[in-house]
């Protein structure tokens, strides 16, 4: 696991972008899991700008889900779909065919995570995932507790999850439940990005990055990973001895 600190949110977000530039120009057709919450928002404007700017082609990229509110149709602006189709999938013009994501509406939700496992392994594996850290360290939607070794599963979300989800809501959203790749996903993605930028992220990244690995802080698996890039801004990386 590498860790970099950088001094602003926005060097850090350009830094990533090349990252994920990088890989899309080593791999033209790997497959992106990217995250959504507010943390990467800086990123993909960096993401859309430089594939514009150098030409790169995103075309046969594909990229699946994360993770998704259960029951919030795409179409709500709180949901992580609508957060990417606005960030990336609109601005680069990406396919439907190519946006492997979470139908949290659909009747049996089983069906769907199975769904997802299978495109994921049809597709050779994830090449790069990007996420950042909830408040309580969860990873995706994998809560404190979860098992290390799921696939795409739907979960009781944790409390300090239902409250803090409310930000990207208009309005008080009842967020009971989530659907999630798991972490067995992220630990086999051949290379995984954590990003976490503010002050308010600073004890849970302490956690997740100095603490014994344990489900307690699900993030924290990310020191077992073999290709394990965390970038943080000075902000979140304030605690860390
Ligand atoms: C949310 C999402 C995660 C996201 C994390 C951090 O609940 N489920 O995918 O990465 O929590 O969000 P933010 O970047 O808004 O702090």
């Amino acid at each position: 696991m590498q860790i970099d600190i950088f001094d602003s949110p926005d060097i850090l977000a350009q830094l990533t972008a090349r990252k994920i530039i990088d890989m899309v120009s080593r791999k033209p057709n790997a497959l992106l899991c990217l995250a959504g919450g507010e943390t990467p928002r800086l990123t993909y404007q960096y993401i859309v700008e430089g594939a514009k700017n150098n030409g790169i082609d995103f075309s046969l990229v594909q990229f699946v889900s994360l993770d998704e509110w259960v029951g919030i149709p795409a179409s709500n602006k709180g949901s992580c779909y609508y957060f990417l189709h606005e960030t990336i999938f609109e601005p680069l013009a990406i396919k439907q065919t190519n946006i492997h994501f979470f139908n949290s509406t659909a009747g049996n939700l089983s069906a769907e995570c199975e769904r997802i496992n299978q495109i994921i392994q049809n597709l050779g594996g994830i090449d790069l995932m990007l996420v950042g850290i909830g408040m309580n360290g969860h990873i995706g939607f994998n809560e404190p507790g979860i098992s290390p070794y799921l696939f795409a599963h739907v979960i009781e979300l944790d409390i300090i999850t239902q409250q803090v989800g409310q930000k990207y809501f208009s309005e008080i959203t009842p967020l009971q439940k989530g659907i999630s790749l798991g972490m067995a996903q992220f630990m086999q993605s051949g290379m995984v990005i954590l990003l976490a930028t503010g002050n308010k992220k600073a004890p849970i990244i302490k956690k997740a990055l100095e603490e014994n690995v344990s489900a307690a802080v699900p993030a924290g698996f990310i020191q077992e990973h073999t290709n394990a890039f965390v970038l943080l801004d000075s902000e979140a990386a304030g605690l860390l001895s």
